[in-house]
Order: C-alpha cells, then sequence, then structure tokens
C-alpha cells in the first residue's frame, strides 16, 4: 500500500507527538511515585523519631506495658501497621501483637539494618496477609549505646492507590493527547501538502501537453518559490515547443528525407517526406528500423554510424535499399553529426530517392554506350570497306589475268599450273575482302522473300555436318510465320559461321539449337535500343551450351579480326559479316552469354508482307561472240586495260575512256551507235552514274552496266533512272564479264 504525503506527514508528526505525550506521562507518572515515596518516608521518619522519644525512657526502665501502650497507640494512626522492637540479634523484644515477642528476624535485611547506625526503608515487599509494605528500621540509641532497633511495618497500599489512580489519570491524558497530536498533524500535514498536491497535478498535465496552466503563488516560503520556479518553467516551455512546433514545420516541408538517429540506433525523429521515401512505414520510422536503409551496409566499415561516431565531419553514400513491400530503391544518404554540448550525440541522415535519375543515367550511359559502339563499328566498316574496295581492283587484274593467261596457255605448259596457284590465291584473297564487304555492308545482295524455317530446314544436312556427331542439333522450335526480305545465300553464310562457332566453343559435345518466332519489337523496346525500328520482325536464334564468353571478349566479337581461337584457327572475320549481313538486311543482333553455360545470339530480320517470288533468273548465254561497241570506264588504268585485253579478244568494240568528261568526249566521237556503257561508278570529276544519265539521255538505247565492289542496292540508291542498268559485282573476272555481257545483250537482242 502506498501512502500520500499527507497521510505519511500525519503519521510522522502524530507518532512524534504522542511518543512525546505517553514519555511526558512515564516521567509524570514516575516523579509522583518518587514524591509521595519520599513524603511517606519522611512521615514515617517523623512519626519514628517521635516515637523513639516517647519509649526511651520506659525502655530504659524497661516499663514493658508503656512500650505496648506506645506500640498499639501509634499502629492505631493507620500509618504503620505494625511496630516492633528488635535486639542486637534480631529478636523480637516487643510487638504490638504479643503474639510476635521472641521471634528472630535473620534475613539479611534485617541484619544489615540492626548493624547500621542510620534509619533504613526496606524494599516493597508483600506480607503474608496480603499487604504490600515496605518496613523501616530506626536504630534506638541513648548515650551512645544503642537500646535495641525499632522496626516499623509501614502499609504501601495508599501510595500504591495514589500513584495508581494519577497514572490512570495521566494515561487518559496521554490518549487524548495522541488524539489531539493526530489531528493537528493531520491539519498541518494537509497544509503542508495541499499546494505540493496542486504542483504535482500540474506537472502530470504539463506532462499530457497542456502547457498553458500556471499554479497560485500565494506564499513567500520554499513552497512559493517552487510555484514560481513552476510557472516560469511553463512559460519557457510553452515558448519554446512554440519553435519546436515550427521546427517540425520547417522539417517537415523538407523535400529530402531528413532523420535523426542517436548513438544506440534508435531514430529519434524523421520527416514526412522519409515516411513518403519509406512508403508510410510509420511504425518503423520511430522505432527501430534503422537496419531498413543501413541494412546493407550496417556490417561493413561504410556503417555512417560509425564513422560520424569514429571523427568524420560528412558522409555520402549511395546504396541499395528493399522496402517492406519488396520495392528496391536507390537512394543517396549524407549524413553529419548530430552535436549536444559539442558531443557527438547521434548523426543526422539526409535521404534522397534517386532511383529514376539512376535508371535515366543508365538508360542514357546505355545509349551512349550503343552510340559509341555503333560509331566504331561504322568507322571501322568505312575502312574495311575502303580497303576492301582498292583490294578488289587489284585483285579483279590479278584473277582476270590469270585466267586470260589459262585461257591463252596451252594445256600442260608449266605456266598454266603456276597461273592456277596465282588464280586460287587471289579468289581466296577474294573471298576475304567479300567477307570486309559483308561487314562494311557494302556486299552485293540479292535480295527475294524467304522462309527463314525453310532456310534452317533445307541446311540441316549441312549443319550436320558441320558440327560433328557429339553436338545434337535440335531444331523443334521453328514457330515463325512471317517472312522476311533477304539474301539467300548470304543467310546461309550467317547460319554457317554461328553453327561453327557454336562447334568451336562445344569441344565435348552440346546442343545446337535453332529456333525461329514472330516477335513485334515496341515502342519501348526501340528507345532501349536506338537502333530498332519498332514493327514486325522474325526472330532466329541460335543457342549453343558451350563455354560461352566473358563480358571483355563479348564487347569485341562483331570486329573484324577479333579472335580468341589462335592465327591457324580464326580469321576474326566470322561474326563481322555476320553483323554486316544482318544490318544490311535492316536487322540487328543480339548476344547473351555466360562463361561455362553457353550462349545465344538473336538476329531480328524485319518481316514482310509480300509472297514469296522467284529470283530473277540468269540465263547464261554462251558461245556468242560479241561484236557489240562497248564503252570502258575506268579510272584505274591496270583495270581497264585488263578489261580491254578480257573483251577485245571476244569481238567487241572497245573504247577506253580513264573518266566520265573523257567518255563523254569519246562518245560524241563513236561511229555508229553505242551498245554499252561498262562504267566504274566511284570516279574523279564525274562518277559513274552521271555520266550513265547522260549517256541515255543522248542515246537511250544504250546499255548501262555498272562494275562496282560496293552493293548494287548503294550504288542505285533508288534512282528510278538507273532502274533499268545492269551491275556486276567486283573483282571481275572474264567469265562473270562475258556472262553479263552475254545477259544483257541477249535480252537486248530478244527484245
Ligand atoms: N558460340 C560462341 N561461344 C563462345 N565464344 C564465341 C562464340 N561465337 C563467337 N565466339 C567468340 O567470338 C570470337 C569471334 O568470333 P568470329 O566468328 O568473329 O571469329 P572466329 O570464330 O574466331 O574466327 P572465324 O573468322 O574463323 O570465324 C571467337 O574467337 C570467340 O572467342
Ligand atoms: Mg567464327
Amino acid at each position: 500500500m502506498r501512502f500520500g504525503l499527507a497521510a505519511k506527514l500525519t503519521l510522522f508528526m502524530g507518532g512524534a507527538m504522542a511518543l512525546v505525550a505517553v514519555t511526558m506521562a512515564l516521567t509524570v507518572s514516575l516523579y509522583m511515585q518518587k514524591s509521595l515515596e519520599r513524603e511517606h518516608h519522611l512521615r514515617c521518619l517523623s512519626s519514628a523519631a517521635h516515637l523513639v522519644r516517647h519509649i526511651r525512657a520506659p525502655l530504659i526502665t524497661n516499663d514493658l506495658y508503656s512500650l505496648y501502650e506506645y506500640f498499639q497507640d501509634t499502629v492505631q494512626q493507620d500509618l504503620f501497621y505494625s511496630v516492633m522492637l528488635l535486639d542486637g540479634s534480631g529478636k523480637v523484644l516487643m510487638h504490638n501483637d504479643l503474639l510476635e515477642i521472641g521471634k528472630i528476624h535473620e534475613d539479611p535485611f534485617s541484619r544489615h539494618a540492626l548493624q547500621t547506625e542510620k534509619p533504613l526503608f526496606s524494599d516493597i515487599f508483600w506480607t503474608e496477609d496480603g499487604l504490600l509494605v515496605d518496613d523501616v528500621f530506626v536504630p534506638i540509641v541513648v548515650a551512645d549505646i544503642r537500646l535495641g532497633t525499632l522496626r516499623l511495618g509501614h502499609s504501601h497500599a495508599e501510595i500504591e492507590k495514589t500513584v495508581g489512580d494519577s497514572r490512570k489519570q495521566i494515561v487518559l491524558v496521554g490518549i487524548a493527547a495522541i488524539l489531539a497530536s493526530l489531528l493537528l498533524a493531520n491539519f498541518l500535514a494537509s497544509v503542508i501538502a495541499r499546494p505540493i498536491r496542486s504542483l504535482t497535478d500540474a506537472t502530470k498535465r504539463v506532462a499530457l501537453g497542456d502547457l498553458n496552466l500556471s499554479v497560485d503563488v500565494r506564499k513567500g516560503d520554499e513552497l512559493g518559490i517552487l510555484a514560481r520556479s513552476f510557472n516560469a518553467m511553463t512559460r519557457e516551455l510553452r515558448r519554446t515547443t512554440v519553435s519546436h512546433d515550427s521546427l517540425q514545420n520547417i522539417f517537415n516541408s523538407a523535400s529530402d528525407a531528413i532523420r535523426t538517429i542517436n548513438l544506440e540506433n534508435d531514430i529519434v525523429m524523421s520527416n514526412r517526406a522519409m515516411t513518403d521515401l519509406l512508403n508510410g512505414q510509420g511504425k518503423c520510422i520511430q522505432g527501430k528500423c534503422y537496419q531498413l536503409i543501413h541494412a546493407p551496409i550496417c556490417d561493413t566499415a561504410d556503417c555512417v554510424l560509425k564513422r560520424i561516431a569514429g571523427g568524420e565531419k560528412y558522409v555520402q553514400l549511395e546504396t541499395a535499399i528493399e522496402l517492406h513491400d519488396g520495392r528496391k530503391k536507390v537512394v543517396r544518404l549524407t549524413a553529419t553529426p548530430l552535436l549536444e554540448n559539442d558531443r557527438i550525440a547521434g548523426v543526422i541522415e539526409s535521404i534522397q530517392d534517386i532511383t529514376d535519375q539512376k535508371a535515366a543515367e543508365k538508360e542514357s550511359q546505355n545509349l551512349q554506350n550503343q552510340l559509341v559502339q555503333a560509331q566504331k563499328m561504322e568507322s571501322v566498316g568505312r575502312l574495311a570497306g575502303g580497303v576492301a574496295h582498292d583490294f578488289n581492283n587489284i585483285l579483279s587484274v590479278i584473277i582476270g589475268y590469270s585466267e586470260l593467261g589459262l585461257a591463252t596457255v596451252p594445256k600442260g605448259d608449266p605456266l598454266s599450273e603456276k597461273l592456277r596457284i596465282i588464280e586460287d590465291a587471289a579468289q581466296k584473297a577474294a573471298a576475304l575482302v567479300r567477307q570486309l564487304l559483308a561487314f562494311s555492308r557494302k556486299q552485293v545482295l540479292e535480295m527475294t522473300v524467304l522462309n527463314v524455317n525453310e532456310v534452317v530446314t533445307n541446311m540441316m544436312k549441312m549443319l550436320g555436318r558441320v558440327i560433328g556427331e557429339d553436338i545434337r542439333l535440335e531444331l523443334s522450335s521453328l514457330r515463325a510465320t512471317r517472312k522476311i526480305i533477304g539474301d539467300h545465300s548470304q543467310l546461309v553464310q550467317v547460319l554457317m559461321n554461328l553453327a561453327v562457332n557454336a562447334r568451336d566453343a562445344m569441344p565435348n559435345g552440346g546442343r545446337l539449337i535453332i529456333e525461329t518466332a514472330d516477335v513485334d519489337l515496341d515502342e519501348d523496346y526501340a528507345r532501349l535500343y536506338s537502333y530498332v525500328q519498332p514493327g514486325p520482325y522474325v526472330l532466329l536464334s541460335v543457342t549453343d551450351t558451350g563455354i560461352g564468353m566473358s563480358r571483355e571478349v563479348m564487347k569485341n566479337i562483331f570486329e573484324p579480326f577479333f579472335t580468341t581461337k589462335g592465327p591457324e584457327a580464326g580469321t576474326g572475320l566470322g561474326l563481322s559479316t555476320v553483323y554486316g549481313t544482318v544490318k544490311q538486311h535492316g536487322g540487328h543482333i543480339h548476344v547473351y552469354s555466360e562463361p561455362d553455360r553457353g550462349t545465344t545470339f538473336k538476329i531480328y530480320l524485319p518481316a514482310t508482307d509480300k509472297e514469296k517470288g522467284e529470283r530473277a533468273a540468269t540465263k547464261a548465254l554462251r558461245g556468242r561472240q560479241g561484236s557489240e561497241t562497248i564503252l570502258v570506264v575506268e579510272d584505274e588504268h591496270v583495270l581497264r586495260q585488263l578489261l580491254a585485253d578480257i573483251l577485245r579478244p571476244m569481238g567487241y568494240k572497245i573504247h577506253l575512256a580513264a573518266n566520265g568528261r573523257e567518255a563523254l568526249e569519246l562518245f560524241n566521237t563513236i561511229q555508229g551507235p553505242l551498245d554499252v556503257l561498262l562504267t566504274d561508278v566511284m570516279m574523279p570529276e564525274m562518277d559513274g552514274r552521271e555520266l550513265a544519265r547522260r549517256i541515255m539521255d543522248m542515246h537511250p538505247a544504250t546499255k548501262v552496266i555498272f562494275m562496282s565492289g560496293y552493293a548494287q542496292s548503294i550504288i542505285m540508291q533508288n534512282d528510278s533512272t538507273l532502274e533499268q542498268c545492269y551491275f556486276i559485282p567486283k573483282p571481275i573476272t572474264p567469265s562473270v564479264l562475258d556472262a553479263k555481257l552475254r545477259q544483257v545483250l541477249g535480252e537486248s537482242t530478244a527484245s
């Protein structure tokens, strides 16, 4: 049980007062008893002295009768209940009760008293008759001779009664005093406790947030001072609470999420933006949920709290957090010390949600990378294309003259074998150049409407041979229904290159899975990959379960001459040609690879709604000896010479010009119609296309054949005036030129 202050004060003060009252009562009763006894003793002694004076004479004369008389008188006076005279041995010489005479009193006190010269009182004792008494021994001395000792039995009853009565009164007075003390104490306690109680009540209300109160100040004592201090405190609290509220408002209006954390990891304060950022996890915010933001770094050297406690003045870091609903966010966290009296008491943290910013940065970095990659591929492609163009001219000369030489050297001549070796080597070089041209997207394509599934299934046998028996070829998911426009042989080449790479990646066997599907690439996808046009596509994917690639390798695989296979094993042109071919088809290629797991190449080719058509038949009109007039325009001297050397023996009438201007001048001097203009495209001064337009203007019947290492589509560039022109790819060989001329002139003859 708990007592209030008033009860305690009452008990304490009442107890103290009662103790004083009881002590006083006891003291008074003791004092009374003592003084009564003293008074009785004095009375006893004076009565005894009186008696001694009267009995001295009868004692000397041994007048026993008188003695007896005196004794009787004395007993009747009520003060003494017995009177006796003892001799030195304690023997009773005379007694008011004659039957007692002759008895001997030998108790120690009597013996002591019989020897003592002063009157002595015995202790109080009970007589056999049930009386409370104390006896007085008085010596009787006459002329220094002790005649005997008078023993007077003195009843104590009267004293006891008087003392008992006065004790009863004292007890009554004591009880009254205790009650009065308690009442007084209670009154005093309530007087003292009342202001304290009202202060306590006021404190409780302040604790509950009621700051608009003050307590009465009526006194100048300590309680008054306390009340005044209390009122001053609430006034100050009111003032600081207003600024606390405005601080909280400012705190809440900050767009950054801010909070303070003490050194025990408790979040002490946090603003509204923090609640919003943490998705309204209010409960958590005011509790020990510091882990939420800090879980990933709490146990590392990055722990903000540890760093600030360790003396750092400013910490900024970016970290990922996961909210309770599973969403992930990237935040930038800035922390500074929270100081109290110049000592670090915790951390002030400001947290910015940079998830969107990071995503945008990533996207822009991605696009930037794509752009850089595309520009790199573009410039490497231009370089490769330029080299290939020049090589084509050189190879045309080598192959052309080897072929011409072979045609003129008789069979069995040792020179013919050498010429064949030269031609073979040149053909290999031409194949490489073709690959480079494919990469630089300048190869000659023969586009038709194709069903990719058919292209793949037709290659089954060939692919099986390429990959060998240890690798299983899986073609079960050819789901594409759409068609594409493409060059059949180039697509075959693409698949072969991918299959060969897959085989090389699976030296211990594995699976090669080729799949097709219709896919629609939407705007979102196009935004992700800047070079993609949204629309319907056919996806051709080639997956192997081989060694896969590291990121570093993956970055470079489409570059010409990049290989990890060593000089003998690979040229590094396989994927470059695949890349170029796919790009030239208006498609794009992605690679996904994981070391030791495998690789998937995904090729997206634009779908067409055109129906499948047959390739324009190229009729080979062999055995026709020419007689027509051909104007050959080629800026490369050796090549011009080669063309003349090829065409003249065939019977054509040849005119040679080194450029467009020269060709026009020559055209005006030619006798008779010009049947064929055989011209290079890229020439200084006037290029082949301009020359062709002018000549066709003057003489529409002239057939134009362009010669170029670049693709036909690039040369023609959708120019309708050039639609009926022909095209022959470089490097030019006599047989191909022959066939082309036969086609062109044969058609014209036929028409
Ligand atoms: N399926 C694949 N698995 C693992 N790595 C591959 C795969 N395809 C290509 N690569 C890597 O890409 C590199 C370039 O391939 P690319 O086909 O261009 O050249 P290559 O195969 O080395 O030589 P080649 O000119 O004979 O094709 C390879 O050397 C290889 O490191
Ligand atoms: Mg390869």
